[in-house]
């Protein structure tokens, strides 16, 4: 299986950065379809479509949009979650800065199904191609009548800002996102069932979609081409339909974004971003720094589906897919991994606040050679208390890489612990290895 091109059929198009190029090449036919269905119509072909959030979670996009109330009282807002912040992720960045007009379009379509009358991109700052090419799109999509008042003579009124992040990981999170835009520290809030969802009290206490940026991207495409077209795309899969924008780093010899069909095998994957780069496949943290790392042996039986990838213990989510070689040290890898998290959790509560810390020093003190016998088993232990008992996903996504870690390869932990060095070469796997990977100790 190839490279599938849908999200990026244009993306090498200077010209489709613009309102004319997006047109010519049938830019917002999506959107003059929606204008002449009934809001639940569009709803319903997005349901049809198998279209799940590609922000992380899968979560079935058709569900959020149907959570807005039909009946309108107050303002109703759709959300994009720019922020792009997991490690190894930057497949938004590219949606923003060479198709912008395809998410504004999105955007559009999800705030029309669901009676919303504004908009807000909330895009990581550090991303200022992005940012720029946003901006030049939705001056344009204005100055064209596709935002502001009655678009294209719908008489349906759509107002869209951009908002910057000022980058912390946190705030991708989509209640601490809400908090941010408002204002507020980027905390997150209590969740359902222990309070509304946002579709009923989300911005500003007020219904709000909030979508990443490749879902909103899909949005056009589904439109135009229908529910039914878009999901024979990954139908070899149980439940996983359209494409997946996969970031690919590491020891590839091609780096890069591709756009594949579900149903893909991580190992074409692979080959598609031009093979194993400076010694053979050890392992793979398939879908962002957050999902289970897993060795050689389950990258040759994984296939790229929801609910197939969790048959060799690991996600899709966000879809940053990281190969490492075999001069990896595992242990290296995973303790800046740790320290990653243990320096974004915003500290709101114990398990994470203090479970991230110990097991960044837990991890630190290995890696120094300074390693005690219990230190394995006090780091599961660790995960076990994060995992399922914090406020928000950040301490789940810091827990599952450690404790995978451990599970996959022991043995490097141990020998570590004992002996006070790596198994592998770490000088070469220094020299290989992207500067973020190094363990360069404050
Ligand atoms: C700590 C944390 C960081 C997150 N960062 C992002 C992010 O940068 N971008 C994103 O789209 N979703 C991120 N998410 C997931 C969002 O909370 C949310 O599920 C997503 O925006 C929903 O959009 P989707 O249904 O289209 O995937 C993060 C979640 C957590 C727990
Ligand atoms: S899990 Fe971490 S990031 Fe989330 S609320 Fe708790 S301390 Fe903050």
């Amino acid at each position: 299986m190839a490279e599938y091109k849908l999200l990026f059929e244009h993306s090498h198009d200077p010209e489709f950065k613009t309102l004319k190029g997006y047109q010519a090449k049938g830019g917002y036919k999506g959107l003059e379809k929606a204008f002449r269905m009934e809001r639940q119509a569009i709803i319903d072909e997005i349901k049809a479509s198998g279209l799940r959030g590609r922000g992380g979670a899968g979560f079935p996009t058709w569900i959020k949009w149907n959570g807005i109330p039909k009946e309108k009282t107050q303002t109703h807002y759709v959300l994009c979650n720019a922020d792009e912040g997991e490690p190894g992720t930057f497949k938004d960045k590219q949606i923003m800065e060479t198709t912008p007009f395809v998410l504004i379009e999105g955007m559009t379509i999800a705030a029309f199904a669901t009676q919303a009358e504004v908009g807000y991109i909330y895009v990581r700052a550090e991303f200022v191609d992005a940012c720029r090419s946003l901006r030049q799109a939705i001056d344009e999509a204005y100055a064209g009548g596709f935002l502001g008042k009655n678009i294209q003579g719908s008489g349906f009124d759509f107002d869209l800002y951009l908002h910057l992040g000022a980058g912390s990981y946190e705030c991708g999170e989509e209640s601490a996102l809400m908090s941010s835009l408002m204002g507020e520290r980027g905390m997150p809030r209590l969740k359902f069932p222990h309070a509304p969802l946002p579709t009923i009290s989300g911005l500003f206490e007020r219904p709000t979609v909030i979508n990443n940026v490749e879902s909103y991207a899909c949005a056009p495409y589904i439109i135009e081409k229908g529910g039914e077209w878009y999901a024979t795309l990954g139908a070899s899969t149980k439940n996983s339909r359209g494409t997946k924008l996969f970031s690919v780093s590491g020891h590839v010899n091609k780096p890069g974004n591709y756009e594949i069909e579900f149903g893909t095998t991580l190992t074409e994957l692979l080959e598609l971003s031009g093979g194993m780069k400076g010694g053979k496949l050890k392992a793979c943290v398939p879908g962002g720094s957050s999902v289970p790392i897993i060795n050689a042996e389950a990258v040759g039986k994984a296939i790229i589906g929801y609910e197939e990838m969790a048959e060799v213990q690991s996600m899709v989510g966000s879809g940053a897919c990281m190969f490492l070689n075999e001069h990896t040290c595992i242990v290296s890898f995973i303790w800046r991994t740790a320290y990653f998290y243990a320096m974004e959790s915003c500290g709101k509560c114990t398990p994470c606040r203090e479970g991230t810390k110990w097991m960044e020093q837990i991890l630190r003190r290995i890696i120094m050679g300074n390693g005690q016998p219990g230190d394995m088993d006090l780091l599961l232990q660790i995960t076990q208390q994060i995992d399922g008992r914090s406020f928000c996903g950040l301490g789940d996504a810091a827990a599952w890489p450690v404790a995978a870690a451990i599970r996959v390869f022991p043995e490097e932990f141990e020998y570590y612990i004992k002996h006070g060095k790596s198994m592998v070469n770490t000088s070469e796997a220094r020299a290989l290895a992207p500067s973020w990977q190094q363990p360069v100790l404050a």
